[in-house]
């Protein structure tokens, strides 16, 4: 998968490096570059930011900037402000081989070469496990990191009417100071779920948000059994798989109904086996 990131803080990413992340690099599994930028401003202070339109606090980040750096990554022809309120029929040429075709849906784009561009925002949906698996099969994502009072609407929009998948996700209810973090976040929970990316494939089977059963993990624990007078279940010691799997089953869906009780209402009821129904 190669991964393309803009952003204004490139020395942010450096802890990509480290860890499974990196190793998945050095295997190739991953392509990550990292981009500034100010490296596609003009001006001597290489301004990224201009002032809202219609006034209020902060800046917003301009589009002309953006589109430079995008039209380069995306390998899209860049349009003057005389031709891009025209449409490719207008100009009697596609102005992109993307223009010809509508806007793919989710199903095609994963396995779609064609790139993924993602925008963190805190008013958009929600980013979550589904989103993670869905965009661990494309091969191409391009992370666009806002700051200050966010970018400017009409970039996610110009993208998307020329027919590119653009995504803008939340990765939670609070507002952080720019779209890095929340990028570092969605790397992680995507990369994770390609084939290969992780030592033990099995790790990823049985957790938390993953399939129709979407619970929370029962508790774990290692040994010593007993560990400062605090003893793990006995069941768990038993040796009777069939025991233990009921067990953690149950605490699942008690953990989820006490913690999460919106995921047991978006539970599919036919993942419930009868024992379940009486918990
Ligand atoms: N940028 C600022 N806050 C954010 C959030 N909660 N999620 C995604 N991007 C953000």
């Amino acid at each position: 998968m190669k991964i393309d990131i803009i952003t204004v803080f490139p020395e942010y990413f450096t802890a990509l490096g480290i860890g499974l992340f990196g190793k998945a690099q050095e295997r190739g599994l991953l392509q990550v570059i990292t981009h500034n930028l100010r490296d596609w401003t003009h001006d001597v202070h290489h301004s990224v930011d201009d002032t809202p339109v219609g006034g209020g606090a902060g800046m917003v980040m301009k589009p002309e900037v953006w589109a430079e750096c995008l039209d380069e990554l995306l390998g899209m022809k860049a349009e003057t402000e005389e031709t891009s309120g025209m449409t490719g029929n207008e100009l009697g040429i596609a102005r992109h081989p993307a223009d010809a075709a509508p806007a793919p849906s989710p199903q095609e784009t994963s396995t779609d070469a064609r790139p993924i561009l993602i925008f963190p925002n805190p008013s958009a949906p929600l980013f979550n496990q589904k989103a993670a698996t869905e965009l661990s099969h494309a091969r191409h994502l391009v992370f666009g990191c806002g700051r200050y009072e966010g970018y400017d609407a009409r970039i996610p929009c110009y993208y998307r009417d020329r027919g590119l998948d653009v995504r803008e996700y939340s990765i939670g209810d609070y507002v952080l100071n720019g779209g890095e973090a929340a990028v570092s976040v969605m790397l992680e929970a995507i990369t994770r779920l390609i084939p290969g990316f992780m030592g033990n494939p099995d790790s990823i089977v049985e957790e938390s948000y993953t399939g129709s059963n979407a619970l929370l993990e029962h508790l774990q624990y290692t040994r010593p059994t007993t560990w400062r007078g605090l003893t793990v279940p006995s069941i768990l010691t038993s040796g009777d798989h069939g025991k233990v799997d009921r067990f953690r089953r149950d605490e699942a869906l008690e953990r989820t109904d006490r913690i999460r009780p919106d995921l047991i209402e978006a539970l599919d009821c036919s993942a419930l086996d009868k024992a379940d129904r009486k918990t």
